[in-house]
């Protein structure tokens, strides 16, 4: 049997200089930094330039994870692009931030899973790694939402909760006993208008007419309560079944980084799963919800605050649009 596992060899993680603050989007829209704060915990976020899209703000990332894993854009042989803001519908980031970057002719894969969207990206690395495919894959997660809020009193619940970041992980080959122990993936399309983009489709013939954008159908759009019912059930689940598949149990983990959704969330999943404080990896607070870039925004910042060593026993968590969900161990 194959002993070739991956593990993450680089990370980097790059948001926008632009801070906007509770008290900043309560002169826009009728809201108050106490409801934000209580409801989500978040207290501020970043907003990108206009006209900076995903593919712009994942190069510095990109750049701080090639040199944290000691690598040149020529050893690189796939690119994965995790995003649900891409810079276009058609075609995907990925292959823009090929050409931005000058990387080979490598092929460049974009991934949809909304939140989850780290989580699919390890998988299929991993996967790839396994197989003998690659040596090292780019995976990247970025997200320009900014842009995709309706900010009026209509979507505040929405334009309260999103912030725009980007980060990037090298996903490498080694015959060693650590790296990504087990990934695993879900979804459930029953609950796909509960959090979602109703328009540009291919279903109206006109894919974005006035009465749509009226109404604001091309602004994401939640029904709050729904995806909370579910996160405060599927973080737990998948949790886990991964530490179920490891013979690990919830005392082995050193360090828990759950898809920053909103710390309401993250909360009820630590006190469901029976988690110290010190065994759990927030920063909502500072960049609201990133999406498919939360995890490994976290991963990054951890890293450079210390608190995650080798040897460690890493988790990580994801509830999101689709609804998707799913998870990784990876030592570290
Ligand atoms: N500021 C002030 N009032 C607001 C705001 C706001 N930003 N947004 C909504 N309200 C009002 C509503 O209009 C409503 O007023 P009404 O009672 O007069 O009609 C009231 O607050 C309650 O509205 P709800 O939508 O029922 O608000 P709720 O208490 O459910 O909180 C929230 C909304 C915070 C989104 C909550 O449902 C929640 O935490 N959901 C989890 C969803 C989430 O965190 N998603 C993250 C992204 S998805 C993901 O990453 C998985």
């Amino acid at each position: 049997m194959s002993k070739i596992k991956s593990y993450i060899s680089g990370v980097g993680h790059y948001v926008p200089e632009n801070i906007i603050t509770n008290h900043d989007l309560s002169k826009l829209i009728d809201t108050s930094d106490e409801w934000i704060t209580e409801r989500t915990g978040i207290k501020e976020r970043r907003y990108a330039d206009e006209g900076v899209g995903p593919s712009d703000l994942a190069i510095p990332a990109v750049e701080t994870a090639l040199q944290n894993a000691n690598l040149d854009k020529d050893d690189i042989g796939l690119i994965i692009f995790a995003t649900i803001s891409p810079d276009y519908y058609l075609p995907g980031a990925g292959s823009i931030l090929q050409h931005k970057m000058s990387f080979p002719n490598i092929g460049a894969l974009d991934i949809r899973s909304a939140c989850s969207g780290f989580i699919y990206g390890l998988s299929i690395a991993d996967q790839y790694i396994k197989s003998g495919a690659f040596e090292h894959i780019l995976l990247v997660c970025s997200e320009v939402q900014s842009t995709t809020m309706d900010m009026s009193d209509r979507g505040r619940n929405v334009s309260v909760i999103f912030g725009d970041g980007a980060a990037a992980t090298v996903i490498s080959k080694t015959n060693e006993n650590f790296g990504v122990l087990s990934t695993h993936l879900h979804s459930d399309g029953a609950y796909c208008k509960e959090l979602w983009v109703k328009e540009p489709s291919t279903l109206s013939s006109n894919r974005l007419n006035a009465q749509s954008i009226k109404d604001g159908e091309h602004y994401v759009q939640m029904n709050g309560k729904e995806v909370f019912r579910h996160a405060v059930t599927r973080f737990p689940e998948t949790i886990n079944e991964a530490l179920e598949f490891n013979n690990l149990t919830v005392d082995d983990i050193d360090l828990l980084i759950p898809h920053q959704a909103n710390l309401r969330i993250s909360k009820m999943v630590q006190k469901k799963i029976g988690l110290d404080d010190s065994k759990i990896f927030n920063n909502i607070q500072k960049y609201g919800n990133t999406t498919a870039a939360s995890i490994p925004i976290c991963i990054s910042e951890a890293l450079n605050q210390n608190k995650i060593k080798k040897g460690d026993i890493l988790v990580c968590a994801a509830f999101g649009a689709g609804f998707t969900w799913g998870s990784s161990i990876i030592k570290w």
